[in-house]
């Protein structure tokens, strides 16, 4: 597992406000989606393009474009999807599949409740959107259902990770497959309800209010 934690000052910034208790759902949502854009500008540098030939005003020139089978962008429900924004800005034309999970709060582990993903996902670039990297367990479930499908290049996107958490997925994953993790930021610990420290509390109810 590869591990890039996002180490820019405008990263640090926006995520001190994130975890500011008084910070209210709009402004939360709005940085939420403002670091996940930065946060993928780092998840896609190694995106697969493609070499292509194209005429400027000025001459004939060779570029890139994105490579045929396009990125599948994930986010995990619920909190994810206050990333989903951020992430398809910088890949517009990315397919979206949808993962339901939750964690049981009495075993932690998690449930999957929803899915909405192609059947085969050979060759394809996967981008998972969670952004509370914790023990690990949702994570590990989700990289699973991908390699699953066939999956072998997964990037998970967070804003913040606990070192615990970090472990668990790395040994899961073992040499399965390629996995990266792109993170805000690696925080302290959990603590005994499983939460990161310092953390921001609950990122689903941060972004939606509490249901
Ligand atoms: N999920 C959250 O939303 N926050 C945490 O701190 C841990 C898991």
């Amino acid at each position: 597992m590869r591990l890039h934690v996002a180490d820019h000052p405008l990263v640090a910034h926006k995520l001190t406000v994130l975890r500011d208790e008084t910070t209210a759902s709009p402004t939360f949502r709005l940085l939420v989606d403002e670091l996940v854009t930065l946060l993928a500008y780092e998840a896609t540098r190694h995106v697969h393009v493609k070499s292509v030939d194209i005429v400027t005003p000025v001459t004939a020139t060779t570029g890139v474009k994105l490579a045929d089978p396009r990125p599948l962008v994930v986010p995990i429900l619920r909190a994810g999807l206050g990333m989903l924004d951020g992430m398809t800005r910088l890949l517009p034309t990315a397919e979206v599949g949808f993962l339901g999970m939750q964690r049981d709060e009495e075993t932690l582990e998690a449930i999957t409740y929803a899915e909405r993903l192609p059947d085969d996902l050979s060759g394809r670039q996967c981008f998972l959107l969670d952004p509370m990297l914790a023990t690990g367990g949702t994570l590990v479930a989700a990289i699973d259902f991908l390699l699953a499908r066939g999956a072998r290049d997964v990037t998970a996107v967070c804003l913040l990770a606990a070192p615990e958490g970090l472990a668990v997925v790395e040994k899961a994953v073992g040499d399965r497959a390629e996995v990266s993790v792109v993170v805000a930021a690696v925080d302290e610990r959990l603590n005994d309800k499983a939460y990161i420290v310092p953390g921001l509390g609950d990122a689903g109810d941060r972004l939606y209010g509490v249901v």
